[in-house]
């Protein structure tokens, strides 16, 4: 049914969900065949309703040869076998429904798998036919097109482009086994119009927009003068990236979407500057994009403080709330990224950085002070899953277990992200933590025994209660608190206030700060009388 979006979805859910990301392959494993699947995450809905959050954000789980995880998808209307299957992924939406929680599917629009029937279509075809228009199929240069087509790079590392064996080569702008289709077919358009038909009909509260910024290329193909391809940028940067063609696919997803009753919506993943955000966020185009401002800052208040007015501004500016996340399963995880120092990159650190640069415990008090944070925040917010477990990144993992194809592609420069997708510990003891039955596809490191969710369960101070505790007053206290206001309480603390009665206050600095008065609700970290400890967050009923 038709519905009226102005007047109603001024209070739509997802302004102010917190929603849980789940990466199939390490959530929980029902079959004990060492591969997260959907049975695993039908039994941990009670967990999840407990945890307080509002819906679930899928990572893929559609048939794929997993050469990106799933990123890589072969066919988008069925469940990979090691995953479950169409029907029990349909089951799992409206179980989720009636434990509250809403279902947003991951939608992967700017390439599909080399496995896909229309790629392998491609490859049957001839140069020139309509099978190799739905690509990015292009002659090489040099005498005998010997050359790539232009001089782009891969996201992973190497030539965006691959030949086949009849000389013509092929653009991928991640790894060589996910081809970018060419959003310039008709056939493209209505295809994947159909595939969101496809699990709207099915239950599904919206999607997760993948690579949102790169559907559009450049006419003609052109030279970028060797630049890097670092998944980001501008268009007059990248001709790949940030094109104003996206923005008609987008409106017509967006009517799709208005279509169906229950205010489905849509979150783009756009790595795109934050002056170009709001484009993305005009009332007929996404619900939502994501803040990766946030999620890319080092632990400076003032950085935090802009990066917040900023966001809010903007995407209110065009009718929309900001989206806060501080992990994902394509960055290290911020417990890591926040024990080490601001100037070390920490992709690059995970391969052979000095391991004493680390400081754990520091990383992990300045985790919960930023999850308190973005749950104070207007808007929604993103949790990674274990992010409530305070796991960190498993930096350690051996380089013959990695399967991020950004090891291979980087040719072993970068580790890739394996890391934050190693499977979560249920249970402080056996086989695989309670992962599964029957281990587990990365191995689990020591200390992720200790921050097991069984272990956690009940016992004050831990970091899942801390998330459950959060996320109950924020319900009760923030979600209908329009009001937001940035408060200057000295160099190094980052403070706002949320209507009349609400404070966040951080302290991002070494020494100690002055605690506000007001009644505590809740801190990340022990107090000491009236003074707030550095990296420690307080909620203040004042
Ligand atoms: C997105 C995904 C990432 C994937 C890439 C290619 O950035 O989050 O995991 O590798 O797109 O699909």
């Amino acid at each position: 049914a038709v519905r009226s979006q102005v007047v109603e979805s001024s209070r739509a859910w997802w302004r102010h969900a917190v929603v849980y990301q789940i990466y199939v392959r390490s959530f929980a494993d029902g079959n004990g065949d060492g591969t997260g699947d959907i049975a695993g995450m039908r039994s941990r809905l009670p967990y999840l309703e407990r945890l307080g959050i509002d819906a679930i954000w899928v990572n893929p789980w559609y048939r794929s040869p997993l050469l990106d995880g799933g990123y890589d998808v072969a066919d988008y209307r069925e469940i990979d076998e090691r995953f479950g299957t169409t029907s029990e992924a349909e089951a799992f939406i409206a179980e989720a429904r009636s434990h509250g929680i809403r279902v947003l599917v991951d939608l992967v629009p700017n390439h599909t798998s080399w496995d896909h029937l229309w790629f392998k279509a491609a490859l049957a075809a001839p140069a020139g036919s309509d099978e190799r228009a739905r690509y990015h199929f292009l002659d090489g240069r040099g005498d005998h097109g010997e050359l790539p087509p232009n001089d782009w790079q891969s996201v992973f590392g190497g030539p965006a482009w691959t030949r086949v064996p009849d000389g013509q080569w092929y653009l991928h702008l991640f790894d060589e086994s996910q081809p970018d289709v060419n959003w310039e077919h008709p056939e493209v358009a209505d295809e994947f119009e159909a595939v969101m038909r496809f699990w709207l009909d099915r239950g599904a509260a919206g999607f997760r927009i993948d690579v949102a910024h790169g559907l559009a290329k450049a006419p003609g193909y052109p030279d970028v003068g060797g630049a890097a391809n670092d998944g980001r940028g501008q268009p007059e940067e990248l001709p790949y990236y940030d094109r104003d063609e996206i923005h008609p696919i987008v409106r017509r997803w967006r009517r799709v979407l208005d279509e169906y009753d229950d205010d489905r919506m849509m979150v783009a993943e756009a790595w795109v500057a934050a002056a170009r955000r709001p484009l993305y966020l005009r009332p007929d185009e996404y619900h939502q994009a994501f803040d990766f401002d946030l999620l890319t800052a080092t632990w400076d208040a003032d950085d935090f403080a802009s990066i917040i007015a900023a966001s809010i501004s903007s995407a209110q500016a065009v009718g929309s709330d900001p989206t806060w996340v501080l992990s994902n399963h394509d960055v290290v995880r911020h417990p890591t990224r926040y024990g080490l120092p601001n100037d070390i990159e920490p992709g690059l650190w995970l391969l052979d950085g000095d391991r004493g640069l680390l400081d754990e415990e520091r990383g992990t008090r300045r985790a919960r002070a930023a999850a308190m944070v973005t749950f104070a925040l207007p808007g929604s917010a993103y949790v990674y899953q274990g992010d409530e477990l305070g796991l960190p990144e498993a930096w350690d993992l051996p380089l013959d277990v990695l399967q991020d194809p950004i090891w291979h592609d980087s040719e072993h420069t970068v580790k890739g992200r394996d890391g934050c997708r190693v499977p979560i510990p249920w249970e402080p003891t056996g086989e695989s933590l309670g992962f599964g039955t029957d281990g587990s596809w990365l191995p689990q490191p020591p200390e992720f025994a200790r921050l097991a969710a069984a272990a956690q369960e009940n016992e004050p101070g831990s970091t899942l209660e801390l998330y459950r505790t959060a996320l109950e007053l924020r319900r009760a206290r923030l979600v209908d608190e329009v009001g937001f206001e940035l408060v200057d309480r000295g160099p190094s603390v980052l403070a706002f206030r949320r209507g009349d009665s609400f404070t966040c206050v951080t302290h991002m600095g070494d020494d100690h700060a002055e605690l506000p008065d007001g009644e505590v609700l809740l801190s990340s970290g022990p107090l000491h009388d009236d003074r707030l400890p550095p990296d420690t967050t307080v909620w203040l009923a004042s």
